[in-house]
């Protein structure tokens, strides 16, 4: 770990802090989306009951282009049974796999919406791209709260942290609670391996030191990932594992592969990958914290698809 780098070691010793007591350690629930492979998180202090929401689904048909809100409404189901109190609603990144149900979520549940303040740097690329007009601000105002790095955030008495972590995205960032790290789209399990760094605004260099820096924190951090694809041999779905194991075994950025090795790899692995099915959608909804673009004077919201753009 460099010794300039403070937000990781603020992030390391809150890790160290949580494993020695357990009171400030979080309760963390996944939902798995199969139709997206996406795992949404709900964390919460078990003494207070604050709860965050992270990388919610909002479930979306691409050929009839409804949506529906089963996915989410399970999110909900869950909250209230544990009588919990949402106090944030957190995006690790702009995804480009399924749209966000935060708005659908925040109205029923209340909390801030927050993202990592690259976002407009992405809103900048993706504004151009759909050629969206003026109305679209392209400063972040969309979100509640925009996290810097190393910014640290309270979710009721347990400590939070935030880490930029980018390379899949300019905006990915990693939010660390208690002991548990919510990495998004940089490492997969270690049987899969890694985050793809083709979208624009992409960069595997930057992906492999993001990861890098991820992996010097204790080796028992616990890893939260935001997705699965289950892998060759696998017929489970997985989306827990710890620094400790990646180190060892992850396929693409185990300790002792190279940054060269890594961005040779990654960039040759990117250019056999489609697109994902829902990207125009997911980033045309998501760049907008979520919401559907304005619909037009027939009071319909309209997805576009640039032809021959990306
Ligand atoms: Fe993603």
């Amino acid at each position: 770990m460099s010794r300039d780098d403070r937000a990781l070691q603020a992030a390391a010793e809150q890790i160290v802090r949580a494993q020695e007591n357990k009171a400030r350690r979080p309760s963390i629930a996944g939902f798995f989306d199969e139709a997206t492979n996406t795992v949404s998180y709900v964390v919460h202090d078990p003494a207070t009951c604050e709860a965050a929401i992270i990388d919610s689904v909002l479930d979306y048909e691409a050929a009839s282009g409804r949506t529906s809100s089963s996915s989410a409404d399970l999110i909900i189901e869950y909250v209230n049974s544990h009588n919990l109190k949402v106090t944030w609603h957190i995006e690790t990144h702009a995804h480009a796999d399924h749209i966000s149900a935060a708005p659908y979520l925040q109205e029923r549940l209340g909390g801030k919406l927050a993202i990592g303040k690259e976002i407009i740097r992405v809103q900048e690329v993706f504004g151009k791209l759909f050629n969206a007009g003026t109305d679209f601000e392209r400063d972040g105002s969309q979100f509640d709260h925009l996290f810097v790095d190393g910014e640290s955030f309270k979710l009721g008495e347990i400590e939070g942290i935030a880490l930029h972590v980018p390379g899949h995205t300019p905006a990915d960032m990693a939010f660390i609670i208690g002991d548990a790290a919510f990495v998004g789209d940089t490492i997969f399990m270690p049987d899969f391996g890694t985050a793809r760094a083709d979208f624009p605004g992409g960069d595997a260099r930057q992906l492999f030191q993001s990861i890098r820096r991820l992996l010097s924190l204790p080796d028992e951090t616990r890893l939260f990932l935001c997705h699965d694809y289950k892998a060759p041999g696998r017929d489970e779905y997985a989306w827990e594992t710890t620094v400790g194991q990646q180190r060892t075994s992850n396929v693409h950025v185990k300790d002792g592969v190279t940054e060269d090795e890594f961005v040779e790899m990654r960039t040759s692995r990117d250019k056999t990958l489609a697109m994902p099915n829902l990207i125009m959608p997911s980033v045309q909804v998501n760049i907008r914290g979520g919401r559907l673009p304005d619909p037009e004077d027939n009071g319909v919201s309209y997805i576009k698809i640039p032809v021959n753009a990306v």
